[in-house]
């Protein structure tokens, strides 16, 4: 199924947030600021805040957890503020102020399920299954491949970790995951064209790599939802739409999953999606990348930086579309 539909990531940025999104953040971080929106109660504004409600998320307790001084970052911190107020998740709509409209997406009870080729098919609460892990935090660049990026502190557990929890069997090729459908919080499941629900995948090489990652928090404080609350996939080298939010499901397989992406546009987005400054996207360059927060314009790198850590994982696959 190939549908020509014009997405969010298709547009020049500009056009892709409206005017009264960047206006009604900017209002925001002003309110903040001044402490003048908690005071008044963030509803007054017909919209709730950002950030996760430390006080009602049954795993406010375990953070912030301790960073791992391993993964350092070669530029400052995103503003928080600017990080989670600039999404995709098109499950709640296709431009970057989806936030608010997020704040629906119902996070209690949130069960994960194991299947596929595993040694016993199981699902787990989302609270008893991150009591489980070893938490740790990590500074990571994150690259759009709408040429935009952040860097961010996640929290929560290599997928490694996960997948030692999950038993999956020696015939296991890839993992697969879904992200939640719930028609009754997510408008963007009325656009029928797209495959829903969200699914992206990787070899079990890639997600056992150590740099691969389920976070569970930012900025020492529960994920926000519209960042993929409970737990969203981090893959750091690769370009952001490989990084599914809100996960229910891991299924372990021999087949190669094909994403939300490639199954709708399968000739601009492929499996591997690693980042590469000098392979462009058919319609624009990947060249460099704008720094939320700063707006500054600065060289993509390979790999996202990450080279070190992943080149040797498609050392045999030079003859695949490893970049895009
Ligand atoms: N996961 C789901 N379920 N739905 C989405 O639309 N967008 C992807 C990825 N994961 C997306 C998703 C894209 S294109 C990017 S760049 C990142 O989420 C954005 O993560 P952020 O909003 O935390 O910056």
């Amino acid at each position: 199924m190939l549908i020509k539909v014009k997405r969010g990531w298709e547009m020049p940025e500009r056009a892709a947030t409206p005017e009264s999104v960047f206006m009604n953040r900017r209002e925001l971080s002003k309110g903040l600021a001044a402490g003048s929106i908690l005071a008044a109660g963030a509803g007054l504004f017909g919209m709730r805040q950002a950030s996760a409600s430390v006080e009602t998320d049954p795993t406010a307790d375990l953070y912030p957890v301790d960073r791992n001084p391993k993964y350092v970052l070669d530029r400052d911190i995103t503003n928080e503020e600017d990080a989670i107020t600039y999404n995709n998740f098109f499950e709640f709509g296709t431009h970057k102020g989806i936030y608010n409209l997020a704040q629906e997406m119902p996070l209690r009870p949130w069960t994960v399920r194991f299947d596929g080729l595993v040694e016993e098919e199981r699902e787990v609460d989302f609270d008893t299954l991150v009591r489980a892990m070893p938490l740790e935090e990590r500074l990571y660049r994150h690259r759009c491949v709408e040429a935009w990026s952040m860097a961010v502190p996640w929290s929560g557990f290599t997928l490694a970790a996960l997948i030692d929890y999950a038993k999956p069997l020696s015939g296991a090729k890839y993992v697969r995951m879904e992200t939640l459908a719930d028609e009754e919080t997510m408008p963007g499941l009325r656009a029928s064209w797209y495959p829903w629900p969200y699914v992206e995948g990787l070899t079990m090489e890639e997600a056992r790599n150590e740099l691969t990652f389920i976070a569970t928090g930012l900025y020492g404080k529960p994920i926000p939802k519209q960042s993929g609350a409970p737990l969203r996939l981090v893959t750091p080298w690769k370009y952001g739409f490989k990084a599914i939010k809100s996960i229910v499901r891991f299924s372990f397989t021999d087949e190669r999953p094909i994403g939300f992406w490639e199954e709708t546009q399968g000739a601009e987005y492929g499996f591997w999606a690693n980042v590469n400054p000098e392979v462009p996207h058919p319609r624009w360059s990947q060249a460099t990348e704008r720094v939320l927060g700063t707006n500054e314009r600065v060289p993509t790198l390979l790999y996202n930086g990450y080279e070190e850590f992943v080149a040797h994982l498609y050392a045999d696959k030079q003859d695949e579309r490893l970049f895009m």
